[in-house]
């Protein structure tokens, strides 16, 4: 039995954080970041006391209102993030917790920003199974509690939000999540995009906060070629297998890094701009929030019909990188 996503939420602070505000915090400008990104605006949870599980239990009872579903019924709980709000516990943990879903299991993927379709992958598995009959799956990060909004050239990039999904069984064999290609390469990825403060290599110490250690790094010239190449490469090879032409493909979601990296995608492709999700210009880059709010803001467009064809591929820190087939049901 396939796993189809039967109900999609997101969640975005109301806190916005525009080109103009960087201005006047950094030496850049609106119209470098719009030419070299695409980015306006990108919402913050300005709230010290919120943190990713706040804005993930915020879509969870969403997805389950909207869906109808008892809390009690749920199953399994994936959360991914590279900002959980602890260490440990997970944050999928405090998640059940919020929403009280005690009968349900519940753990983090981390995988920066290919997170939600690292997990999508994950959880289609155990309804592919026979084993659950739902899962839910969310991916969201608060990244501006680890973005240095002194280094202008990450400050500028990234927003928070949460987006989520419930997989159940499909309802026929040819529709839900038909292919899957998963791809990590840590030999080219580990040093270009990492935090390098706070885990069990450099323990937070003085010395740590002082050389700015517990904020995100990225080379981003050697990250944005590897992740055109990357996630043109995954999306050819899901439209390959599954016999799909560009005609066919209803909507590319890609995750939303760059404006840039989205179009050069979509161009190798074979795409037309008008099948390709972008938001990158109201969000920024929400790591692994940005495929779910993409599918969610579809969603409620009602632009998702039985039968559309859905591919959705992103590449992130590790490096990580994948592409997954859905059809709609
Ligand atoms: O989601 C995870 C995956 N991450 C990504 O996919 C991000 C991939 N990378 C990118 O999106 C782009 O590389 C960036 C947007 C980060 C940078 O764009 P770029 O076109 O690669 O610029 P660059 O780093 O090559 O910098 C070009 C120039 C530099 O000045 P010089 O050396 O040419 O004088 C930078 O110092 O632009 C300067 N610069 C800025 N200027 C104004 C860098 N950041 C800024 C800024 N405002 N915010």
């Amino acid at each position: 039995m396939n796993a189809a996503i039967t109900v999609t939420a997101r969640y975005l602070p109301e806190g916005v954080l525009s080109n103009q505000d960087l201005e006047r915090m950094l030496d850049t400008n609106d119209e470098w970041i719009r030419s070299r990104t695409g980015i306006s605006e990108r919402r913050i949870l300005r709230d010290p006391k919120k943190a990713t599980s706040y804005m993930c239990g915020e879509v969870a009872s969403q997805l389950l209102q909207k869906r109808g579903l008892a809390v009690e019924d749920l199953e399994l709980i994936i959360v991914a993030t590279m900002t959980p709000d602890m260490l440990f516990p997970s944050t999928a943990c405090l998640v059940q917790d919020i929403i009280g879903a005690k009968n349900a299991w519940a753990f983090d993927i981390n995988a920066a920003c290919s997170g939600f379709l690292y997990a999508l992958n994950t959880a289609s598995q155990f309804i592919k199974a026979g084993t659950h009959k739902n899962v839910m799956v969310i991916g969201a990060d608060k990244m501006s509690s680890i973005i240095d909004y002194t280094d202008r050239s990450t400050a500028i990039l990234f927003g928070d939000g949460a987006g989520g999904i419930i997989l159940e069984a499909a309802e026929s064999e040819d529709c839900g999540v038909l292919d899957a290609r998963m791809y990590s390469d840590g030999r080219s990825g580990k040093d270009h995009l990492l935090m390098k403060g706070g885990g069990s290599l450099n323990p937070a110490t003085h010395d740590t906060v002082d050389q700015h250690l517990h904020y995100i790094y990225q080379d981003g010239r050697m990250v944005f070629k590897s992740a055109v190449t990357s996630m043109a490469d995954v999306a050819a090879e899901i439209m390959e297998r599954n016999g799909l032409t560009s005609d066919d493909v209803s909507w590319l979601v890609p995750h939303q890094a760059n404006q840039r990296i989205i179009s050069a995608t979509a161009e190798r492709m074979g795409i037309d701009e008008s099948k390709v999700i972008s938001n990158v210009g109201r969000y920024g880059n929400t790591t692994a929030g940005t495929i779910p709010i993409c599918l969610s803001e579809l969603d409620d467009g009602g632009h998702l019909r039985h039968g559309s064809n859905l591919v959705l591929v992103s590449f992130g820190a590790g490096y990580t990188w994948g592409g997954v087939y859905v059809k709609w049901q």
